[in-house]
């Protein structure tokens, strides 16, 4: 089997996830290029050819049943294991978000890709997690998760969301779950927050650039063998939950 690393990122064909997949391909690893459309994936398995990355496209929409277990079935048949897998893919679910006017199908749309999307893509690749030495899992999170930051009066805590930031809240009770199962395995799972990036998903207002979104699922995929697990981390430390 190869010396080489490899990784999976979802939603890699543009954002954070993009900019993840070209810092792992930077370090010399052969990246996996999760996105759903055929378009935009090729698109950017170009473009990180193109710089230098070992990539390769892997049709992905987490919410599919049938496509998320095709896309382990490529994996396995291009690289015979998977050494990180960043679950990177989200959506707000529209709006508005207001508990008091949510639409049910938006607080559905967040919670199936931010949270039952991962748990999906998770348990497909966790046969090929457990060939590597050091497997490491990244569930890309948001400090809008957490309750101790939404119910700090001081606290930056975006708007007001019965969708997204509760997805977050719980992809995080899910990420601690699974580390406490997988507690006497080599996995590492931690969840990140990339900071308020300029991205698609809030119409480019963020602050912080894609590359220095991208750089906390960088450090948490790149983790010794002693490091954390079930933790939620930032570029300044730990998020509280
Ligand atoms: N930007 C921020 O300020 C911020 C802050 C905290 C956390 N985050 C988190 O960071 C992650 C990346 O977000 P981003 O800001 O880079 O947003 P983005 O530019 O909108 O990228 C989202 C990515 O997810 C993909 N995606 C959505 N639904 C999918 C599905 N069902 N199957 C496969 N891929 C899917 C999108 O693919 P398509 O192109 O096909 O739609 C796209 O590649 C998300 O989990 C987000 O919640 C972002």
């Amino acid at each position: 089997m190869s010396e080489q690393t490899i990784a999976l990122v979802t939603g890699a064909n543009k954002g954070i996830g993009y900019e993840i997949a070209a810092a792992l391909g930077g370090l010399g690893w052969r990246v996996g290029i999760g996105a759903r459309d055929d378009q935009r994936r090729e698109a950017a398995v170009a473009k990180l050819r193109a710089g230098g990355a070992d990539a390769f496209g892997v049709p992905l929409d987490v919410t599919d049943d049938a496509g998320v277990t095709a896309a382990a079935a490529l994996i396995d048949q291009q690289a015979g294991r998977l050494d990180v897998l960043v679950n990177n893919a989200g959506v707000t679910g529209g709006m508005p978000q207001e508990p008091t006017a949510v639409a049910p199908a938006t607080v559905r749309v967040a919670v199936e890709t931010n949270v039952i999307g991962v748990i999906r893509v998770t348990n497909a690749m966790l046969p090929l997690l457990r060939r590597s030495a050091a497997p490491r899992i990244v569930n890309m999170s948001s400090s809008v998760g957490s309750l101790t930051r939404q119910t700090d009066p001081h606290g930056e805590t975006g708007p007001i969301s019965a969708a997204y930031a509760a997805s977050k809240t719980f992809l995080n009770a899910v990420t601690v779950q699974y580390a406490k199962e997988l507690h006497d395995t080599p996995i590492l799972i931690n969840a990140a927050c990339p900071g308020y990036t300029a991205t698609d998903l809030n119409g480019f207002r963020g602050v912080r650039t894609p590359e220095q979104g991208a750089a906390i699922a960088v450090r948490l995929a790149t983790l010794p063998d002693d490091g954390p697990t079930g933790g939620f981390f930032e570029d300044a430390g730990v998020v509280p939950w």
